[in-house]
């Protein structure tokens, strides 16, 4: 027999489908938690830009987008990351299996709607990175959050972790493109390419500024009328 043949007794047999089945269950539970915190955290954004259609004369947010992780890709990560592959290690070492992106109109928007956020008293901010005020090497730009919010289902109060990515439609523009030419494989300017996409965040960061300088003279000429 090699090495790496696994031998499985009477028991074991009747066992791994039971198994395999509550892990499957188990599985099926928490993705469903997922989709609700994701649900809940974009309700609660949709809520926020009425409010603030309502006391201002513009809605802050232009688009929601959300997603939960593949099964595949959840696996991936868990793999790539050296990470066990269970239910629980999903849980404890995956803070972006619940996604919602926020896209917003000018770059004030992006911090008054995570002040907003964070200043619930339900969520639980656990960790904020600003790609803004320090943009990653390669350009990008975005304001990022790790929240937690309680789901409540009919045995209890479950916190769940959600990735909040808020960033305006020009980073949002940028941050597609780049994601798909980077993903196109064997293209023989890799170097080119970088140094013109860190250009264009740039262009695109002087963009989003000139844009937020020109609605602020407006909303200050409308105050003044
Ligand atoms: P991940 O393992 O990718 O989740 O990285 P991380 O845990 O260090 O988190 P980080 O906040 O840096 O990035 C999380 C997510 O932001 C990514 O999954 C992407 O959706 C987005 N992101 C981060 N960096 C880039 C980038 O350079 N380009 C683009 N297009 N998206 C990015
Ligand atoms: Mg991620």
């Amino acid at each position: 027999m090699s090495q790496h043949e696994i031998t499985i007794n009477r028991d074991q047999v009747f066992k791994i489908p039971a198994l395999f089945l509550q892990q499957a269950k188990k599985f099926k539970e928490m993705m469903l938690l997922y989709e609700c915190a994701v649900e809940e955290i974009s309700t609660k954004l949709k809520i926020l830009d009425r409010e603030l259609a309502h006391l201002t004369p513009r809605n802050p947010i232009a688009m929601i987008k959300s997603r939960v992780k593949k099964p595949q890709s959840i696996v991936d990560k868990l793999i790539r990351d050296d990470c066990p592959i269970s239910v629980e290690s999903v849980r404890e070492n995956l803070n972006d299996v619940a996604g919602v992106r926020v896209i917003c109109s000018y770059i004030d928007d992006i911090y008054t709607l995570s002040n907003m956020i964070s200043g619930q008293d339900d969520i639980r901010v656990i960790e904020v990175k600003d790609y803004i005020q320090n943009p990653k090497e390669n350009g990008y730009r975005s304001l990022h959050m790790i929240v937690e919010i309680p789901v409540f289902l009919s045995a209890g109060k479950y916190y769940v972790r959600v990735e909040i990515q808020i960033r305006t439609i020009a980073m949002d523009f940028w941050a597609s493109l780049e994601h798909e030419i980077r993903y196109k494989k064997n293209h023989k300017h890799i170097a080119s390419v970088s140094d013109a996409l860190q250009e264009c965040a740039e262009t695109i960061a002087l963009t989003d500024q000139k844009m937020l300088d020109i609605r602020t003279l407006i909303d200050d000429e409308n105050d003044t009328d």
